[in-house]
């Protein structure tokens, strides 16, 4: 009978977590040992989706079955263990393309179960939360953390590793869509927010764009009237036949979009007081975020713990980051775990113990 919860040991200094990702068109597992990543796999389905300028829903999930159960093969090998020392395995259960979830969800199960071994039911956001404790064994909150990745942007207080609050958040697009749609209007290829970084790093911030201070008011953001100045410029500019440097609008827009994610992210810790910043998501992998972030922490004397690149962007080593303090926790999922197409921000952030407390 499946009964990990017997076998469970939870006071392991420092468990095996085996993470899977494939809530988008990554299909990826690692192993992390305590915050010590010891494995990280990705099969990417990237290149294919560029020919459609987006993710197709049914590629990807395809591109999934075709590489999961060699992408976990590999982090297990890599890692240098038996699938018997594996302690739990951590899935991403949402949010994210649903048959592209069930995959990695259905494997989680099928393994889990095969193993006797907890399964967790992770949440890809708080996997971009819990991304900078990876390899960083000293960091605690409470910090700040700034979440910008292709559906979500916001500014939150990390109260405990499983308690946040919203400090702000995006009132309409999220900072990587907005990557993502300027890229199109420039005629950049999909995934945009890397090609608008390569394509900045050739132009000059010259081209006016509003200000997004003034935009949401508090730690919120706007970014829908940034993308929409940056198509009426191009459409103007075209209309008259007149001539534009693509990379110095890329360049424009994005100090427009990152300066205003690193001014309220820094105004956040010191009105709370925290000693700690820290990031997660896609957008984090942006060079010139991560330098004027680090900057600006400097001068304000705070803290900075960031991911690696590689662990801003979609990855299983974050999932297992979660799936960490959650199996401190006890939180296991059994196997009636399904997967979750959308979940609100707030219902990302809620704990296990509110969840237990509304009875849920
Ligand atoms: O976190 P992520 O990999 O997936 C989601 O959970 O959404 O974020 C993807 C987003 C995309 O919008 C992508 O354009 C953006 O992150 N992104 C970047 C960079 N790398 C990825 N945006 C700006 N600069 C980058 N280097
Ligand atoms: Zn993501």
């Amino acid at each position: 009978m499946y009964d990990p919860f017997a076998v469970t040991d939870r006071k392991k200094e420092e468990p095996i977590i085996l993470g899977i990702e494939s809530s988008c068109d990554e299909t990826a597992a690692a192993v992390i040992k305590g915050r010590k990543i010891l494995s990280d796999e990705i099969a990417s389905s990237a290149t294919v989706q560029a020919q459609f300028g987006g993710v197709v829903p049914e590629i990807a999930s395809r591109a999934h079955t075709d590489e999961i159960a060699s992408v976990v093969e590999r982090a297990v090998k890599n890692a240098g263990i038996s699938y018997e020392e594996i302690d739990a395995v951590a899935v991403t259960y949402g949010a994210g393309l649903l048959g592209a979830l069930l995959v990695g969800v259905s494997f989680a199960k099928a393994l889990a179960y095969a193993l006797n071994k907890p399964l967790i039911a992770v949440n890809h956001i708080r996997g971009h939360l819990a991304a900078a404790y990876l390899d960083s064994p000293t960091l605690k909150p409470p910090f700040v953390t700034l979440l910008a990745s292709g559906g979500h942007t916001a500014i939150l207080h990390a109260k405990s590793e499983t308690e946040f609050e919203i400090l702000g958040a995006t009132l309409d697009d999220a900072a990587g869509e907005a990557f993502d749609k300027v890229a199109r209007v420039l005629g950049l290829r999909y995934p945009g927010g890397p090609n608008i970084e390569r394509c900045a790093k050739e132009g000059k911030a010259s081209v006016p764009m509003p200000k997004m201070l003034k935009g949401g008011g508090g730690y919120n953001f706007s970014y829908s009237g940034l993308k929409t100045a940056v198509i009426n410029y191009c459409h103007t500019k075209e209309q008259k036949g007149e001539e534009y440097e693509k990379a110095d609008v890329a360049a424009s827009f994005q100090c427009a979009a990152v300066d205003v994610l690193v001014e309220k992210t820094v105004e956040a810790a010191k009105e709370k007081g925290v000693a700690t910043v820290t990031a997660g998501g896609g957008v984090v992998a942006n060079t010139y975020l991560r330098e004027s972030l680090a900057a600006a922490c400097k001068k304000a004397g705070l803290q900075l713990v960031l991911p690696q690149k590689r662990y801003c962007t979609d990855n299983a080593a974050m999932i297992a980051a979660e799936g960490l303090v959650q199996y401190r926790l006890r939180n296991f999922a059994d196997m009636t775990l399904t997967a979750k197409a959308s979940i609100p921000l707030a219902a990302t952030l809620e704990t296990v113990q509110s969840r237990r407390a509304k009875g849920e």
